[in-house]
């Protein structure tokens, strides 16, 4: 169960995972009550780690929850579970739940929170999957109002993702009046007319790090694109598609709800994306950018 995984990181200290244990009265095991970060790691280096953390603090913030630990410390958590010997990527899991409480929906006066981190394997995205694509399938959007905020409480998230796996799909497009807000555990683009569309960042979907860091690239190296609403329809007849996550990078989309995207295959603006995302990453991988 925990054959990649050397030692976790609970509350200040390095443990083995099977030793790493928490109160069942956990607010995060009770009521989902907590926030979490996953984190690639490129030849030991942590990507965009300064835009996780912001979104960690952010999220602590919104959620009242009292930040665990500075810059620094997570910086030095960061690297105690990162030094694993081998070339091999890896990602980092950080999670910070509100604590240990006695149950009522109420947030406890005071409570020390959680803190759990780990660092694992990170498995290449199969190639089939870059050079073919994959199938993803369009539900109805059945979260909550607040998907910018990335929460442990993910049992719709976990559930949308399995009636994608049931109908032989990657992923879940979802859909709130219409218009597509993001997939399960992704965010997505299509191409319209030669430029690349995604949905403008709200409370309506996560604001995803792969993402932002994907429109950064395209405005900084001249790919026409527009952050605007994008309905189910114009998903339908788009000539492109792809889906960006921290563990899925940027991977093509070549069938939504059982009908070929444009040519059935991978397009050249995909291709664009795809290579600009690549190339930044090896340059954080040879410690040239963050
Ligand atoms: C709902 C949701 N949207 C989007 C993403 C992509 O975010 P990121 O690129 O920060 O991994 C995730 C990642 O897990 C997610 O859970």
């Amino acid at each position: 169960m925990f054959q990649h995984v050397q030692r976790v990181y609970l509350n200040g200290e390095f443990t083995a995972p099977a030793e790493a244990t928490v109160s069942a009265f956990d607010r995060g095991f009770i009521f989902g009550d907590g926030i979490y970060e996953v984190i690639p790691a490129y030849g030991g280096r942590p990507f965009r780690w300064h835009e996780h953390l912001q979104r960690l603090n952010r999220n602590l913030a919104v959620m009242g929850i009292p930040r665990p630990l500075d810059t620094a410390c997570w910086e030095e958590v960061a690297a105690a579970l990162l030094d694993v010997p081998g070339p091999a990527d890896l990602y980092l899991y950080l999670q910070v739940t509100r604590g240990v409480a006695p149950r009522d929906h109420l947030f406890p006066a005071r409570t020390e929170p959680t803190v759990f981190a780990y660092s694992n394997l990170l498995s290449p995205v199969p190639a089939d999957q870059l050079e073919q694509g994959v199938a993803v399938i369009t539900l109805p959007e059945i979260r909550w109002q607040r998907c910018d905020l990335k929460t442990t409480s993910l049992i719709a998230n976990v559930w949308l993702r399995q009636q994608a796996d049931d109908a032989g799909a990657a992923e879940a497009i979802l859909v709130r009046d219409g218009e597509v807000t993001e997939g399960s555990a992704t965010n997505v683009f299509a191409v319209m007319d030669g430029e690349v569309i995604t949905p403008p960042l709200s409370n309506a979907l996560l604001p995803g790090i792969t993402r932002n860091l994907v429109v950064e690239l395209m405005q900084r190296f001249g790919v026409s694109h527009r952050e605007q609403a994008l309905s189910r329809e114009q998903l339908l007849s788009a000539r492109e598609c792809w889906i960006t996550s921290s563990t899925k990078e940027v991977l093509p989309v070549t069938r939504i709800d059982g009908e070929p995207v444009g040519e059935g295959r991978p397009g050249p603006l995909f291709r664009r994306v795809y290579d600009l995302f690549q190339r930044y990453k090896q340059e954080c991988r040879a410690g040239k950018t963050a």
